[in-house]
């Protein structure tokens, strides 16, 4: 799709029912984030979801896909270690979900990992720039690589993760110039969120898109709709009908 000039479009999805809408609405890849960890399980931060449960909310997914291309993320403390223990992270990941290809956060120190995973037939994406797996190194989830020598090492990183044997990379919450670059530069496509137009394609959390979550508004996210509004109205309608005995009716009872 990058050599064609098409744009990739990517959104995240974590269970049976809606990765099957996603699927059938003709999105081209489906991450199975560990943003589960936020979305689904209400954790602050993506640190706390295990292997267990990413391998959980993939099997679910891939259940309910026909044609997408889903990218499950390897969690924090699966591949950090050493990269054996990366390559039975990824190969337990790929038997027991069916998912098609796994992601890990950071450059030049998982590749290594990355290598050996590839060389095991498992493709892999990269995720630079704002890596929320580190956030309690970096401290805050505000842009990264404003400055150059944190932007040149993302450059470096991204050749060295390309050169690893990824075949793809989401750069997240850079400055558009930079997530530029690097889209320029590389053969493989990026993936942006919060990185600008220029990527070959986009990603963005589906429960963020879909206004599901309505307490998180970044500048990048665009809500598509307003579900979680949806939702009230219809939970409240219903706690006032059951009340009232407006539900069920004379044709809702057998
Ligand atoms: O876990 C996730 O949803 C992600 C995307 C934000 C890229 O990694």
């Amino acid at each position: 799709m990058k050599q064609a000039g098409e744009k990739i479009a990517m959104l995240t999805s974590y269970d049976y029912s809606l990765a099957r809408l996603v699927d059938g609405a003709g999105i081209d890849v489906i991450l199975v984030g560990d943003s589960a960890s936020n979305v689904m399980a209400g954790n602050e931060t993506t640190v706390p979801i295990t292997l267990d449960q990413m391998i959980y909310h993939a099997q679910c997914v891939v259940n309910g896909v026909d044609r997408a291309l889903v990218v499950v993320d390897m969690p924090f403390g699966s591949y950090q270690g050493d990269s054996k223990t990366a390559l039975d992270s990824a190969i337990r990941i790929m038997k027991e979900s069916g998912g098609h290809a796994v992601k890990l956060e950071g450059g030049s120190e998982v590749c290594e990992s990355v290598e050996r995973i590839v060389n095991a037939g498992i493709p892999v994406m990269g995720h630079l720039g704002l890596t929320p797996q580190s956030i309690y190194k970096f401290g805050t989830y505000t842009v990264r690589a404003k400055e150059d020598a944190e932007a040149a090492k993302l450059m470096e990183d991204a050749k060295a993760l390309e050169e690893a044997g990824c075949f793809s990379v989401v750069l997240e919450k850079i400055p558009a110039e930079l997530a530029k670059q690097a889209s320029e530069s590389l053969n493989i496509p990026t993936i942006g969120i919060g990185a600008g137009a220029d990527c070959d394609g986009q990603v963005l959390v589906l429960h963020d898109m879909l206004g599901i979550t309505k307490d998180f508004s970044p500048r990048f996210l665009r809500r598509y709709a307003e579900i979680g509004d949806t939702v009230e109205a219809a939970v409240k309608r219903y706690v006032e009908d059951v009340r009232s005995v407006e539900f069920p009716n004379e044709e809702e009872r057998y």
